[in-house]
């Protein structure tokens, strides 16, 4: 990836070599590369409208997580070398030297995944004739695309939510059904995994990115690079792109949808008001190796008691409902658990409750005794801490 971004550089350095006579270069932030004479005071924006109803590139590789790119125009996908170029129009404005900006969008929402796969995203600012020919189209897409890559943290649930479907969700709606998706670390298990939501959200068939042959160029009129994860698990309305506003609510109406789960709402009254035979009903989730309730027939045997009924059903919690989170040695997992459940929880209409474990009340003061660091200071914010209570 990086070797690719080298020669990308090399690249452009030798056309300027040849074409420009007093050329600067500029490297704006790490990832966006301009190639000018007048230094563009916008690169690490990259906000280019040209002219108006012309082609316009909008990168942003300053936010807190990913890197995203939205490309309108003339935009060419070649799978093999993970590069699209954005290619000027006939008859536009046209400039007399030759100016070239390129990105570097990493594919999948954390930038900072050891595997993740760089985009190379490359506009051509001179006019027609006076550009490199563009590769030529194999297949026009009528459709609009977004490109992402899959590896990462993906197989996981939580990140198969917060880095892939929740931000594809974000990128995707506003095309009611109407998009390509464009898959990197194409994985078939996983893409089976999720066809229910997928197929919700791009009635095309998915494409196998890395199982195109060196001669393929997909050409798109509209392209999305990059999935961008506002926040973990979680939707900044303000912040999808298309000026469609989407919550997290509109996420979990979308499951609800996809899934076929048809309560929206609790059909009970608050507490107060409710029928005495109205139990409410307690989903307790049991996890197979870690984090554990050790005794969960207790737990249950408390619920009967206390008026709730204990249900195995499929479920997603309706707006109203009360999630409870169990943090896992007193404070320590608590920012953390808030940020990645609390938070997602309450933009889903749910309340949230936190219930943290006391040392005395966790099998790892057995397993650890009392004199262990995380025993006794189970601060997530040492690398240590943080490491083993992530566990
Ligand atoms: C696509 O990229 C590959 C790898 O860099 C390159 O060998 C191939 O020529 C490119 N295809 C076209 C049509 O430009
Ligand atoms: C990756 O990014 C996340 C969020 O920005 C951060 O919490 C984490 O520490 C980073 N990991 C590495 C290896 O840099
Ligand atoms: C794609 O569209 C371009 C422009 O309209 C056309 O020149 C080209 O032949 C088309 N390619 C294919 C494979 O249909």
């Amino acid at each position: 990836m990086h070797l690719s971004f080298s020669l990308l550089v090399g690249a452009l350095l030798l056309l300027l070599t040849y074409l420009v006579f007093s050329q600067q270069f500029a490297i704006s932030s790490p990832n966006v590369v301009t190639t000018d004479v007048e230094l563009s005071n916008k690169a690490s924006l990259g906000e280019t409208g040209r002219g108006r109803s012309d082609k316009v590139v909008a990168c942003s590789t300053e936010g807190p997580y990913g890197d995203t790119c939205e490309l309108d125009g003339d935009v060419r996908v070649n799978g093999t070398a993970l590069s699209v170029s954005f290619v000027p129009s006939t008859g536009s404005r046209s400039h007399r030297r030759r100016r070239v900006r390129a990105w570097r969008i990493v594919s999948y929402a954390r930038r900072n995944v050891t595997d993740a796969k760089v985009v190379t995203v490359t506009q051509q600012l001179t006019d027609h004739a006076a550009a490199a020919a563009p590769p030529p189209c194999t297949v026009n897409h009528t459709a609009p695309a977004v490109l992402f890559a899959l590896g990462g943290y993906t197989g996981n649930y939580w990140h198969d939510f917060t880095d892939v479907l929740v931000p594809l969700f974000v990128a995707s709606r506003r095309y009611a059904g109407d998009v390509v998706l464009l898959v990197a670390r194409y994985n078939p298990w996983w893409l089976a995994k999720y066809a229910t939501l997928l197929r919700r959200l791009s009635s095309h068939d998915v494409v196998d990115l890395d199982a195109d042959d060196a001669q393929q160029i997909r050409c798109f009129s509209h392209l999305t690079v990059g999935l961008d994860m506002h926040r973990e698990f979680n939707i900044v309305p303000e912040q999808v792109p298309g000026g469609q506003r989407l919550t997290m609510a509109d996420f979990t109406a979308f499951l609800r949808d996809a899934y076929a789960l048809p309560r929206a709402a609790l059909p009970m009254e608050p507490p107060e008001k409710r029928k005495k035979k109205e139990k409410p009903r307690l989903l307790l989730v049991h996890r197979g190796r870690y984090r554990r309730i050790v005794n969960e027939e207790e737990v249950l045997r408390a619920a009967e008691k206390a008026g709730r009924r204990a249900d195995a059903v499929v479920f997603l919690a309706a707006p109203g409902a009360v999630l409870v989170q169990v943090g896992a040695v007193r404070e320590a997992v608590d920012a953390m658990a808030r940020r990645e459940f609390g938070e997602p929880a309450a933009a889903m209409g749910l309340q949230y409750l936190e219930y943290s474990v006391a040392a005395e009340e966790s099998t790892l003061l057995e397993m650890l005794g009392p004199d262990h660091p995380v025993i006794r200071d189970p601060d997530p914010c040492t690398e240590a801490g943080g490491t083993r209570t992530s566990r």
